[in-house]
């Protein structure tokens, strides 16, 4: 083992900082990982021997509902690149602790537009495969070339392609069968040549129009479109650096075409967006909104009050009180709309 492969372990590691909710839980071990190499260095460590993993980027997709009781590896690898370009395409490529949002600014800096409309989206380059990050009309796994992780109980690289990512709505194998296998180490994305704005998404239509480009007149670039989108992310979702938040806290449901109707004819103006089956994907946020939700709290958990879909932590917030309010809020949209919603982070 080279000097440079050597991972080093710090026990009790305070996580407040690497949780976006901000909850003030500790780890057995923590290990920073700026090397691919460390990896394995760290997982074959006799001290993490039978423990429980967990990976962690920018922590913006967790709640961690207590002291965690294993080994956290801390991906802090760093590093893009332009890899190559093909008559359609170019192609670039960042390491997984490459922050999501300055890695978006970067590739737009480097006269690559593509990414804009995932402007501002807390977290990493790493951890943005595993629930495919999606906003105003776009979702990553479009733009998406492969991405490369390595297998924890081999040490072994793989490279995987979109086909073998199986990307879905915030949703992918690394979210499912991969989850704790793999450690996503970099990403490549495509970048399409041929660019179009992507402006339809209604909020950041109004945002555009009100800066001055129009549907049918002066067409935005995608400077612009970052721009509106970062705007339009400010003015609803919470900082969570200074509003402990892990960005929307349910998926948006999907129902069938029977169901929906039955629904729309008793609320009329229930938010809604057919999808390419036949079957219709309803904003959650309306519905927790309608029930009332909006603003209100449970202890220091509470509902943010410009976006009901996000669970925030008013200081002091335990995940567990997250998790009451969570399930508080699942009880009153199914007893009043006879529809489930899912937890979009992923709670330990
Ligand atoms: N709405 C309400 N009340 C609310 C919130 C929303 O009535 O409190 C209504 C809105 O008026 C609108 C509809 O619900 O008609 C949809 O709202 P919005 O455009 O704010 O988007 P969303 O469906 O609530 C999704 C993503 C966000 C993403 C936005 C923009 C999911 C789970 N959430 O939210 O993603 O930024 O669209 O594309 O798909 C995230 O995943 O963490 C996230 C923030």
């Amino acid at each position: 083992m080279s000097q440079t492969d050597s991972a080093e372990f710090i026990a009790g590691y305070p996580l407040k900082a690497h949780n976006t909710f901000g909850f003030d839980v500790r780890a057995q071990w923590a290990c920073r990982i700026e090397r691919e190499a460390q990896l394995m260095t760290a997982v074959r460590d006799p001290r993490a021997a039978g423990l429980p993993r967990l990976v962690l980027g920018g922590g913006s997709n967790v709640v961690l509902t207590g002291d965690f009781a294993g080994l956290v590896l801390l991906v802090a690898l760093r590093g893009r690149r332009i890899v190559s370009e093909d008559a359609d395409a170019v192609y670039v490529e960042a390491a997984a602790g490459e922050p999501w949002h300055e890695f978006v600014a970067w590739t737009l800096s480097q006269g690559l537009p593509g990414l804009e409309n995932l402007a501002l989206i807390p977290g990493t380059v790493g951890a943005a495969p595993i629930q495919n990050i999606g906003a105003y009309g776009l979702e990553m796994g479009e733009r998406f070339a492969s991405l490369r992780a390595v297998e924890l109980a081999t040490g072994e690289a793989v490279e995987f392609d979109a086909r073998a990512c199986a990307f879905g709505y915030r949703d992918s194998f690394f979210k499912r069968e991969g989850r704790d296998r793999f450690v996503i180490t970099s990403v490549t994305f495509r970048l399409p040549k041929a660019w179009e704005p992507r402006a339809g998404y209604a909020d950041l239509a109004r945002e555009l129009a009100a800066n001055g480009f129009e549907a049918n007149g002066k067409q935005p670039d995608a400077q612009a479109i970052f721009d509106a989108v970062v705007a339009v992310r400010r003015k609803k979702l919470p900082d969570p650096l200074e509003l402990g938040n892990a960005g929307s806290f349910f998926k948006n449901p999907v129902i069938d075409a029977g169901q929906f109707e039955a629904l729309k004819s008793r609320e009329p103006d229930v938010a809604s967006y057919a999808q390419p089956d036949g079957r219709v994907k309803l904003a959650a946020g309306w519905l927790i909104d309608r029930c009332g939700w909006k603003g209100r709290a449970m202890g220091a958990a509470a509902v943010h009050e410009r976006q009901a879909l996000v669970l925030v932590n008013r200081g002091g917030a335990s995940g567990a009180e997250v998790l009451a309010l969570a399930q508080a809020i699942q009880r009153d949209v199914l007893a009043r709309f006879g529809v489930e919603l899912e937890a979009e982070p992923v709670c330990l």
